[in-house]
């Protein structure tokens, strides 16, 4: 016989962190400084079970981090003193066992064009409601921020 088990549903899914801020870009800093920020996250994010995307436009970045807590908050705290950014300002963070909204990408550079769209699949799929809510906060900060005014390029 076979008891039900009130956390059986959550069986295969992790505890996990998840962060988005808004920060100002230094100046000077162009498509080859992202690549170059694009390459140390794909060469390190996946060791440390690190999902998620970056925009860049409007001399602003917006970036959403989900995995392990410490790995997060440390991975923050390095993000932080980035002089390549500055004025960082957490938007929303969570910690709840749940599945990535961002499975997929170690690092993935979004452009201010499709920031929009990405976000509204993501909210589709997804069924967590403070996930959905988080990508909420972030769609309201785009459509109200300079992203909208100054797409990139
Ligand atoms: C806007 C922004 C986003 C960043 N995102 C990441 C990231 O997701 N992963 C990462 O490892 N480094 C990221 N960095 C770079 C880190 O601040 C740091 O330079 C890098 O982690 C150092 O990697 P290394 O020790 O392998 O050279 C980001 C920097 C900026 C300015």
């Amino acid at each position: 016989m076979h008891s039900p088990d009130p956390h059986d549903a959550d069986d295969d899914l992790p505890l996990l962190y998840q962060v988005v801020y808004c920060s100002r870009a230094a100046a000077g800093i162009d498509d080859a400084t992202v690549d170059r920020i694009l390459e140390a996250a794909h060469r390190n994010n996946p060791q440390h079970g690190i999902t998620g995307l970056l925009v860049f436009g409007g001399n602003m970045f917006f970036q959403w981090i989900e995995g392990p807590r410490a790995h997060v908050r440390r991975l923050m705290d390095t993000i932080k003193a980035d002089p390549r950014h500055d004025s960082v300002v957490e938007l929303s963070d969570t910690e709840e066992v749940r599945e990535r909204v961002f499975p997929d990408w170690s690092m993935e550079l979004v452009t201010p064009d499709d920031i929009r769209e990405v976000l509204l699949d993501a909210q589709r799929d997804i069924e967590d409601p403070r996930s959905a809510q988080a990508l909420g906060v972030l769609l309201a900060q785009l459509q109200a921020g300079p992203l909208a005014a100054h797409p990139r390029g």
